[in-house]
């Protein structure tokens, strides 16, 4: 068994399914608070795969997640579980702090305990993956090198800053408890199942529905792209061969201004599903106001991955974002589900929340 938490979210939805698309795989059991960003319709294929056990609960009830280590004695923990999106946190930042920081300090802490009544191999093999972002190492201007491990922290938004503050207790539990940990820094996801305030499929979703598609300030901040089944890849190489105590930064090589993302998904449409009028989908876009304290731009450096363990990338972006752009187009119930709600209507019905 492992345990992965945030499963029913955009990656680690992604993660379960890929893990256990392998018929030899060892079971999943998957914590999720269900926010507004779990959705189990992304987990609709496993209702009948006994591999997979769903709980509903929050990384940062104590109670819960020791009863679940102490039931399932899970081998590695896989930690994707917060509150992810830049602009939320501007607006509300006490979710991102609860979750991001004293979730994790919680996971850690029910770890550590169970983790120190292991016995033998399984005390030796035991990991707890944490799972972060580039957005700690702050805003790069133009002509600086690509974010490596060995960059300064410098996050400047209170999403990045709770990622940070969450990695820096992860860094400290091996040092200081020798507590078995890996982390991953990785760039900016795209992919299937994605929640549609994202800049990837919101753009999707906003073309097809005639609706302005907004780019915030001039357009031209960078963001490094990674396709979400390549993330998920790397984790499963980091998992089983990274070294402990060590960061690993994933990137999928491909830096893109929003601009250009977006007048490529335009383009993508115009050719996979034109406009009834005949007109190209870029005319839709719309320059708004800028996020505060945007960054300027986000690069990974991930050489010591590829180096230290031999994953690679196996989508450019062109292959990536035309996989994604059908992937909404062939996928009109679950879009449906996300765009009027009813994927929680589901939820309301199962957990009366
Ligand atoms: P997401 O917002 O789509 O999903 C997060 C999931 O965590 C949801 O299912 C939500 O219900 C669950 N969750 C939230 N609070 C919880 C709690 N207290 N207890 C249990 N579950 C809780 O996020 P995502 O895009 O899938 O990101 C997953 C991880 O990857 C996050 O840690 C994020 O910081 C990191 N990351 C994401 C990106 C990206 O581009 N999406 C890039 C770098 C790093
Ligand atoms: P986002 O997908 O929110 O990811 P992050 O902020 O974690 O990088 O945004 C990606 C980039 O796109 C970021 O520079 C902000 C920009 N953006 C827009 O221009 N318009 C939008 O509507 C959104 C959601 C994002």
């Amino acid at each position: 068994m492992i345990l992965v938490t945030g499963g029913a979210g955009f990656i680690g939805a992604n993660f379960v399914l890929d893990w256990l698309a392998s018929p030899n795989a060892e079971g999943v059991v998957n914590l999720d608070k269900l926010t507004y960003a779990g959705n189990l319709t992304n987990l609709q294929s496993l209702q009948k795969d006994s591999r997979h056990i769903f709980v509903h609960g929050d990384i940062g009830d104590k109670a819960l997640v020791s009863k679940l280590l102490a039931e399932h004695r899970p081998r590695a923990i896989v930690n994707f579980a917060a509150e992810s999106h830049v602009d939320r946190s501007i607006h509300g930042p006490a979710e991102f702090i609860q979750t991001n920081i004293v979730g994790t300090f919680n996971l850690l802490e029910c770890a550590r305990e169970y983790w120190g009544g292991l016995q033998g191999t399984a005390k030796e093999q035991f990991r707890f993956h944490h799972v972060s972002t580039d957005e700690v190492y702050g805003s790069l201007s133009a002509s600086d090198p690509a974010f490596s491990e060995t960059n300064p922290y410098e996050p400047n938004s209170p999403y990045s800053a709770s990622k940070a503050a969450s990695d820096h207790l992860v860094r400290a539990w091996f040092h200081t408890y020798g507590f078995p940990v890996v982390t991953t820094n990785c760039s900016n996801n795209y992919g299937p199942y994605h929640f549609p305030e994202k800049l990837i499929p919101l753009v999707i979703l906003n073309a097809l529905n005639g609706k302005p598609l907004p780019v915030y300030g001039d357009g031209q901040q960078i963001r490094d792209w990674l396709y979400v089944g390549d993330h998920c890849s790397a984790i499963r190489e980091v998992l089983a061969k990274g070294e402990l105590g060590e960061t690993y930064n994933i990137g999928g090589w491909n830096e893109k201004a929003n601009l250009d993302v977006v007048n490529t998904i335009c383009k993508i449409l115009d050719e996979l599903k034109p406009r009834a009028d005949g007109k190209t989908y870029a005319e839709q876009i719309t320059f708004v106001k800028d996020r505060p304290g945007h960054d300027r731009r986000y690069a990974i450096d991930a050489s010591k991955v590829e180096k230290a363990l031999g994953w690679r990338p196996a989508e450019t972006f062109d292959t990536g974002i035309r996989k994604t752009v059908q992937w909404y187009l062939d996928n009109p119930l679950w879009v449906d589900g996300v765009v009027t709600g009813s994927y929680r209507e589901w939820l309301d019905k199962q957990y009366q929340s």
